[in-house]
């Protein structure tokens, strides 16, 4: 169940909290593997999402500026594409500083961030209703990789809005049950507002997760902390190296954490012993091209509309109807 707290007369608060003996197992289940793994949704606690903001400031890091280049561009176009009485839905939302650019030029009935760090969202959400008194905010604090029963009161039609590229973390099985998903979150007469990073450059790439300031091994890194907060798991994070690369065959960057010494980690009880040169995978980062992206959105129920795409850097946002 979740604990809805009315924040303001125009903000709603539904906490969807993961029950912690969940997150043990599916923890377990990742580091059991033959190569061990962490999801990549357990960089976003409080701390993780900051630094995933000073990541987005860094001049190695295109995404987000690319990205934020081409809302401009077109969100003044999006009142006339759009129809009016469509609830804006945000998996992933983090500090809502994206959908800014879309409320400056067209108005939704209402938004919906979902998100996973409690606190960020918390923030944010504040932050924007005070902003935009008229505008009714259904905050849902969830893990989005799982189902959830939205709130009543953000009936569809809905229009998803899935920037930053974060689609790349889905494996290609995960990532078709997951727009399945949003496909129904969006409803019929409803879209999907996209953005999606594009291959190119190797170099270009390698640079972008391996920042000289060092936000990106940070952030990395966090992910130990995080789960020592959540499941006192005794991981030692300053025995760890940040690992990141483009590996071109899969066409994704592949983020790990490697062990410099002994690890002994333990979790629900269970007690699992790594060694130096020992590995966890934490992230893939998938690149696209629209043609992919297009055959990927048919077999969910969508319809490609519009595309935009930068280039050098090469971006994409794309709109997609419900069919
Ligand atoms: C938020 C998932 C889109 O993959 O580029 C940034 C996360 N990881 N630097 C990405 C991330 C390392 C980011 N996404």
């Amino acid at each position: 169940m979740a604990l809805i707290e009315p924040v303001s007369s125009r903000l709603c608060f539904y906490n969807f909290k993961p029950p912690v003996a969940d997150i043990e197992q599916e923890v377990l289940t990742g580091l059991r593997r033959p190569q061990p793994a962490i999801h990549p949704k357990f960089f976003y606690n409080a701390r993780g999402s900051k630094l995933f903001e000073a990541i987005t400031r860094q001049p190695e890091y295109y995404p987000t500026g690319t990205e934020k280049k081409l809302l401009r561009h077109i969100a003044p176009k999006l009142s006339a594409l759009m129809p009016p009485n469509m609830l804006l839905a945000e998996p992933g939302a983090g500090n809502c500083e994206k959908v800014r650019l879309i409320l400056d030029h067209w108005r939704p009935r209402a938004y919906m961030p979902i998100e996973i760090s409690h606190d960020e969202l918390l923030d944010a959400a504040r932050a924007l209703a005070m902003e935009n008194p008229d505008l009714p905010i259904h905050a849902v604090r969830a893990d989005y990789t799982a189902p959830i029963e939205w709130p009543d009161e953000a009936a569809p039609p809905r229009l998803v809005f899935f920037p930053g590229s974060t689609l790349g973390n889905f494996e290609p099985t995960d990532r078709a049950v997951f727009l399945r998903r949003m496909r129904e979150l969006a409803g019929d007469g409803g879209g999907l507002l996209l953005g999606v990073d594009l291959h190119k450059d190797s170099a270009l790439l390698n640079a972008a997760y391996n920042d000289a300031a060092g936000h990106t091994a940070a952030f990395n890194l966090n992910i130990l902390h995080h789960l020592n907060d959540l499941l006192d798991a005794g991981f030692q994070p300053d025995g760890f190296d940040h690992v990141a690369f483009y590996n071109e065959d899969a066409r994704r960057i592949e983020m790990h954490l490697r062990c410099r010494n002994v690890q002994h980690i333990n979790i629900g009880g269970e007690q699992l012993k790594f060694a130096a040169g020992d590995t966890f995978h934490t992230e893939n980062s998938y690149k696209f091209n629209r043609s992919d992206l297009n055959s990927y959105l048919e077999e969910a129920g969508f319809r490609m509309r519009e595309w935009w795409e930068t280039d050098e850097p090469a971006f994409g946002l794309c709109l997609a109807d419900s069919v």
